[in-house]
C-alpha cells in the first residue's frame, strides 16, 4: 500500500478561501476581524510562527498586529498589555505566543486574556467550557487535526485512535474532540507501559511528542491513518515524530512534516478570530 498524502497546504488553502468570503461579508458590515499577537523575547522559531500568523491573517483580509516585547518584560508589564487589548474594541482575537520567558508565569497570563478574545482556547475558562460541552474556542492544532482527518476517507465512528503526548495544547484536547467524534481513544505518554501494542492495533495514530523517529513501520497497523504533529528542528530541517518514508509504505494516509498539520493550525487561528469577531458583534 502507498499512503495517500494528507496535504495540509491544500486543505488549508480551501478552508481559508471559505474564511476569506466570510471576512469580506463581515467587512461589508463595517467589522474588520483583528488578530493581535503578543510575542515576548527573541526566540527564532516563535518569531517565525508569529510572522506567519500575521501574514496569513492579512492575506484573507483581516487586520493583524504583532506586539513585540523585550525578553526582560515583567509579568506586570505583560498583564498591562493584555488588559489594554481586552479593553480595545477594535481587537477581536488575542494570542500570546508561548513559551514565555522564565520570569513570567504562563498560567497567570493565559488566565488574564479575556475568554471572549482567547482564540487559542488556552484560558482556564475556555478549557473548562470545552469539557463542559459549552460554547468556547477550541485550541487550533486539535481543530486542525480534526479537519485533516475529514480528508482521510475514514470514519472515526468506533475507531481505535492512539494519541501520543498529553500536552494541554494538543494531546489532551484532541483526545477530547476524537472522543466526541465517537472514536475510542487511548492517550499515550512517556510513562505508558504498552505503547507499542496500542499503536499496533490502532486505526489512527496522532503523534504530538516532538521526538523524531518515535513511530516506525513496525508500530503501524496496515491501512492506519497517521497524523504527525511533531515539529523538531534537526540539522536545520523541520522533522516530525514519524519515520515518514517507511510508514507511508503501510499506512493508508499520512501527513507530511512540514506541510501537514502546521498550515491547519494557522488556519484555525484565523477561524477562531473570525468567530470571535462575529460573537463579539452578535453576528
Ligand atoms: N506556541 C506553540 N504553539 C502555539 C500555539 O498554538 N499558540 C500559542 N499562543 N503559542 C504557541
Amino acid at each position: 500500500m502507498v499512503a495517500k498524502v494528507l496535504d495540509g497546504r491544500e486543505i488549508a488553502k480551501n478552508y481559508r478561501a471559505g474564511l476569506q468570503e466570510e471576512v469580506e461579508k463581515l467587512k461589508s458590515e463595517g467589522i474588520t476581524p483583528n488578530l493581535t499577537v503578543v510575542l515576548v523575547g527573541n526566540d527564532g522559531a516563535s518569531q517565525s510562527y508569529v510572522n506567519n500568523k500575521k501574514k496569513s491573517a492579512e492575506k484573507i483580509g483581516m487586520k493583524s498586529e504583532i506586539i513585540h516585547l523585550e525578553e526582560t518584560t515583567t509579568e506586570e508589564e505583560l498583564l498591562k498589555v493584555i488588559d489594554q487589548l481586552n479593553n480595545d474594541t477594535e481587537v477581536h482575537g488575542i494570542l500570546v505566543q508561548v513559551p514565555l520567558p522564565k520570569q513570567i508565569e504562563e498560567t497567570k497570563i493565559l488566565e488574564a486574556i479575556s475568554p471572549e478574545k482567547d482564540v487559542d482556547g488556552f484560558s482556564p475558562i475556555n478549557i473548562g467550557r470545552l469539557y463542559a460541552g459549552m460554547e468556547t474556542y477550541i485550541p487550533c492544532t486539535p481543530l486542525g487535526i480534526m479537519e485533516i482527518l475529514k480528508n482521510a476517507d475514514m470514519s472515526l465512528e468506533g475507531a481505535d485512535v492512539a494519541v501520543i503526548g498529553r500536552s494541554h495544547i494538543v494531546g489532551q484536547p484532541v483526545a477530547k474532540l476524537l472522543t466526541d467524534a465517537n472514536a475510542t481513544v487511548t492517550l499515550l505518554h512517556s510513562r505508558s507501559k504498552n505503547m507499542k501494542e496500542v499503536l499496533k492495533r490502532s486505526d489512527v495514530i496522532v503523534s504530538a511528542v516532538g521526538k523524531p523517529g518515535l513511530v516506525t513501520k513496525e508500530d503501524v497497523k496496515p491501512g492506519a491513518v497517521i497524523v504527525d504533529v511533531g515539529n523538531t528542528v534537526v540539522d536545520g530541517k523541520l522533522t516530525g515524530d514519524v519515520m515518514y518514508d517507511e510508514v507511508a509504505e503501510v499506512a493508508s494516509a499520512i501527513t507530511p512534516v512540514p506541510g501537514g498539520v502546521g498550515p491547519l493550525t494557522i488556519t484555525m487561528v484565523l477561524n477562531n478570530t473570525l468567530l470571535a469577531a462575529k460573537r463579539i458583534n452578535n453576528k
